[in-house]
Formats: C-alpha cells, structure tokens, sequence
C-alpha cells in the first residue's frame, strides 16, 4: 500500500459510517483527519466536502472519503474542487477501477444505501488500490484536469 494519509468526512447522514470507517483506519496505522461532523446533529454537506478536498488539494492528505446519505451531495460538491476526482462507489468492482482508471483520489459512499460490511470493504479495496497509469489512462485523466 501506498504511504497513505487520509481525509475523512461526511454529514449527519453519513456519520456512523464514518465511525466505522475511523476504527478501521486506526486498526490499521493508516494517518487519517477527522474534518467532521462529529454529531448526529443535522449539518451541511457541502461544507465538509470541501474541507476535505481542500486537505486533499493541499497535499494535507493524499485520499480523502466523503460519507453522506446517498454519498451523492457529496460527491456532487467534491467534485466541483479542481484536481478533486471523487468517485461514489457502491461496489468493489467500481471501487478498485475508480483508482486503476480514473485515479480517484476521493471515495463517496452513501450510508442509506449499502451496507457497513460492503462500505468498508469498498475502503479496503479502494485504499489498497493504484492507478495503472500509462498513456490511455494517464491521457484521460489529464483531459479532465
Ligand atoms: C441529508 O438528509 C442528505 O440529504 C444527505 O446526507 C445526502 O444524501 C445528500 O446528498
């Protein structure tokens, strides 16, 4: 795996998963920043979305995840981040080609719409992915920029 440092992030909506996806970075080492929320108190995901982006853009962090209801808001909002290429992910096959062709470096997730075990197993497989690179993938991904 990659040196990783992620960014983390989500709403209300989001915010079990969150937790989860935490006690996961933790039991494996990985660096992570909680940018919130940090209740179950209604918020505005659109706030969090950039504050992740940002720590992403900066170079603060090299991944980020965004948690919200449908991981939709989210990623809508991330994306409109120049450099940000967040993918929202419902399946592990889409997960590991997010990275391997896009070169994904934010990962949505929708907590209302698949379950904790699919989620984390989405973060496992998109953390440990890489991008393939080469000229077809590397060219694509150099048009959106
Ligand atoms: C919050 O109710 C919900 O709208 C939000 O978590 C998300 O699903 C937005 O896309």
């Amino acid at each position: 795996m990659e040196d990783l440092r992620v960014a983390i992030g989500s709403d209300h909506g989001g915010f079990y998963y969150k937790e989860k996806i935490i006690e996961y970075l933790k039991s494996r080492n990985i660096p992570y920043i909680d940018v919130g929320t940090h209740t179950r108190e209604a918020c505005d995901y659109p706030v969090i979305a950039r504050d992740v982006a940002e720590m992403v853009i900066s170079g603060r962090a090299n991944r980020g995840i965004l948690i919200c209801g449908t991981g939709i808001g989210m990623s809508i909002a991330a994306n409109k981040v120049h450099g940000i290429r967040a993918a929202l992910c419902g399946d592990t096959y889409s997960a590991r080609v997010s990275r391997a062709h896009n070169n994904a470096n934010v990962l949505c997730l929708g907590e209302r719409v698949i379950g904790e075990h699919l989620a984390l197993d989405i973060v496992d497989i998109w953390l440990k992915a890489g991008f393939e690179g080469g000229t077809r993938h590397a060219r694509r991904v150099g048009m959106i920029e």
